[in-house]
């Protein structure tokens, strides 16, 4: 079957990867992709936020599966699109409806989805620009640090930890009054700070069942030892030693089953990735965020652990048979370490020219913010591979994913040191 990609990261590389292996694969496309994806597949000069585009793209190409990769088109709606027009009921939709995606597109939607499904996350209230006194007043009630998170997308930035109360207020102005991240902060959501270790776990579902699929930690911050700005994330590892099989099962007992459980009474409509992002506090983990698609970088450890077919289980998912079905993982451990361009996440320059691919050995290179051009592969984005090696010790795939990085080279390229680095102690 010909299958249709939305993406263009370092996740959409893993996952091309990994279904260019699928014996049930046809042709695979790639809106837009990237230079990594066009060894695997053919990539598509499409904004896969124009529905129609994408709809007649599907249509001339025979696409039968179409994969969402990033969380804008889903919020946007692209499963429901095809639904709703008649002439595309046959092409199936990998991710959520936009009713289902709001668990990402609203903060305040996913706060009260938990409420009532009494999963476990932070107390919370939120506010619009007519309620900035009762803000004011509920962060004073509040111990330091404070978290201020816009409602809506906002790339991954819209969360503020302030740890003095004129920094919150400043905040809570900035994104109410000033709209700083746009109409995404014209609700912001105040919650309680949680003291512990993040992790990320995620399951397919087809809105009723759930397989989960093994658990990562991403590094946020720019700079070792988890210093400088917040990113998208700058290196991953899977497994998470701290998330061993006793807390796996809290986290199934107490949010999983609950989340999916309220996924199915609710009747939204859901065939996809779900994506938990946890606090560890003390051994009981809380839901910090939900995403509604694959991490990335945690795809880029993730997938390549998966023994399955990737294509048979994204059929599985979106023809609601995961009853029957088996995750199988690969027991080593994946490291992967971001390249990113100088001055990432703030501004940084594109097009330069990436040297050092062909010296990689026993490690994969996902490209994430990248093009080809007359031959060369350039830069194109803030991060720009993703580099994994996969071995049974961590300490080895550490090894051999900085052994990878050294060999590749652009103008301003940096990359964190210690992916793993404080996980390695426990292997
Ligand atoms: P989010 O976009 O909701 O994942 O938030 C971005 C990052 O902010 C998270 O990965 C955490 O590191 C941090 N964060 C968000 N909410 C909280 C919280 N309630 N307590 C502590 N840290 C948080
Ligand atoms: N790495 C975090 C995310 O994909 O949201």
């Amino acid at each position: 079957m010909n299958v249709l990609l939305i993406g263009g990261g370092g996740r959409e590389h893993a996952i091309a990867y990994a279904l260019a292996q699928s014996k049930l694969l046809g042709q695979l496309f790639v809106a837009p992709g990237n230079a990594g994806t066009a060894m695997v597949g053919t990539n598509l000069d499409l904004n896969p936020l124009d529905f129609d585009a994408v709809a007649s793209l599907a249509l001339k190409k025979n696409i039968q599966l179409i994969i969402v990769g990033p969380e804008q088109p889903l919020v946007d709606g692209i499963g429901d699109h095809f639904i709703r027009d008649p002439r595309l009921s046959h092409i199936q939709v990998f991710g959520p409806s936009a009713k289902a995606a709001l668990l990402e597109g609203s903060k305040e939607f996913a706060k009260a989805f938990m409420r009532r499904h009494q999963v476990p996350t932070a107390s919370a209230r939120s506010f619009n620009i007519a309620e900035i006194a009762e803000a004011k007043e509920f962060l004073g009630t509040l111990k330091p640090p404070y978290v201020l998170k816009a409602d809506g997308l906002a790339a991954g930035k819209g969360v503020i930890i302030a740890n003095h109360i004129s920094q919150a207020h400043q905040a809570l102005e900035d994104m109410l009054v000033k709209e700083k991240f746009g109409r995404a902060s014209q609700v912001v959501v105040i919650e309680e700070f949680l003291h512990g270790e993040e992790c990320s776990v995620f399951a397919i579902t087809d809105g009723k069942r759930f397989k989960l699929l093994p658990p990562a930690k991403d590094y946020k911050r720019a700079n070792d030892g988890d210093q400088g700005l917040n990113t998208g994330g700058m290196g991953c590892v899977s497994p998470v030693p701290f998330a061993d099989q006793q807390f796996m099962e809290k986290v199934t007992r107490r949010i999983v089953i609950p989340t999916i459980n309220g996924i199915e009474k609710e009747n939204l409509d859901y065939k996809g990735f779900l994506f938990f992002g946890l606090m560890n506090v003390k051994g009981d983990p809380y839901v910090v965020e939900y995403n509604v698609r694959m991490g990335d970088p945690e795809a880029q450890v993730v997938i390549p652990r998966l023994k399955n077919d990737l294509l048979e289980m994204c059929l599985n998912t979106v023809n609601g048979k995961l009853k029957d079905y088996t995750v199988l993982t690969d027991q080593q451990y994946a490291v992967s370490v971001i390249a990113a361009s100088g001055g990432y996440p703030e501004k940084y320059e594109k097009g330069k020219v990436i040297n050092g691919l062909d010296q990689v050995e026993q490690a994969i290179v996902y490209h994430a913010g990248t093009r080809e051009d007359k031959g060369k592969v350039l830069t194109n984005g803030g991060r720009v591979l993703a580099v994994t090696a996969i071995d049974k010790s961590l300490a080895m795939a550490r090894k051999n994913a900085y052994h990878a990085v050294e060999k590749i080279h652009f103008d301003n390229m940096f990359y964190r040191r210690d992916i793993g680095g404080e996980l390695d102690t426990k292997d």
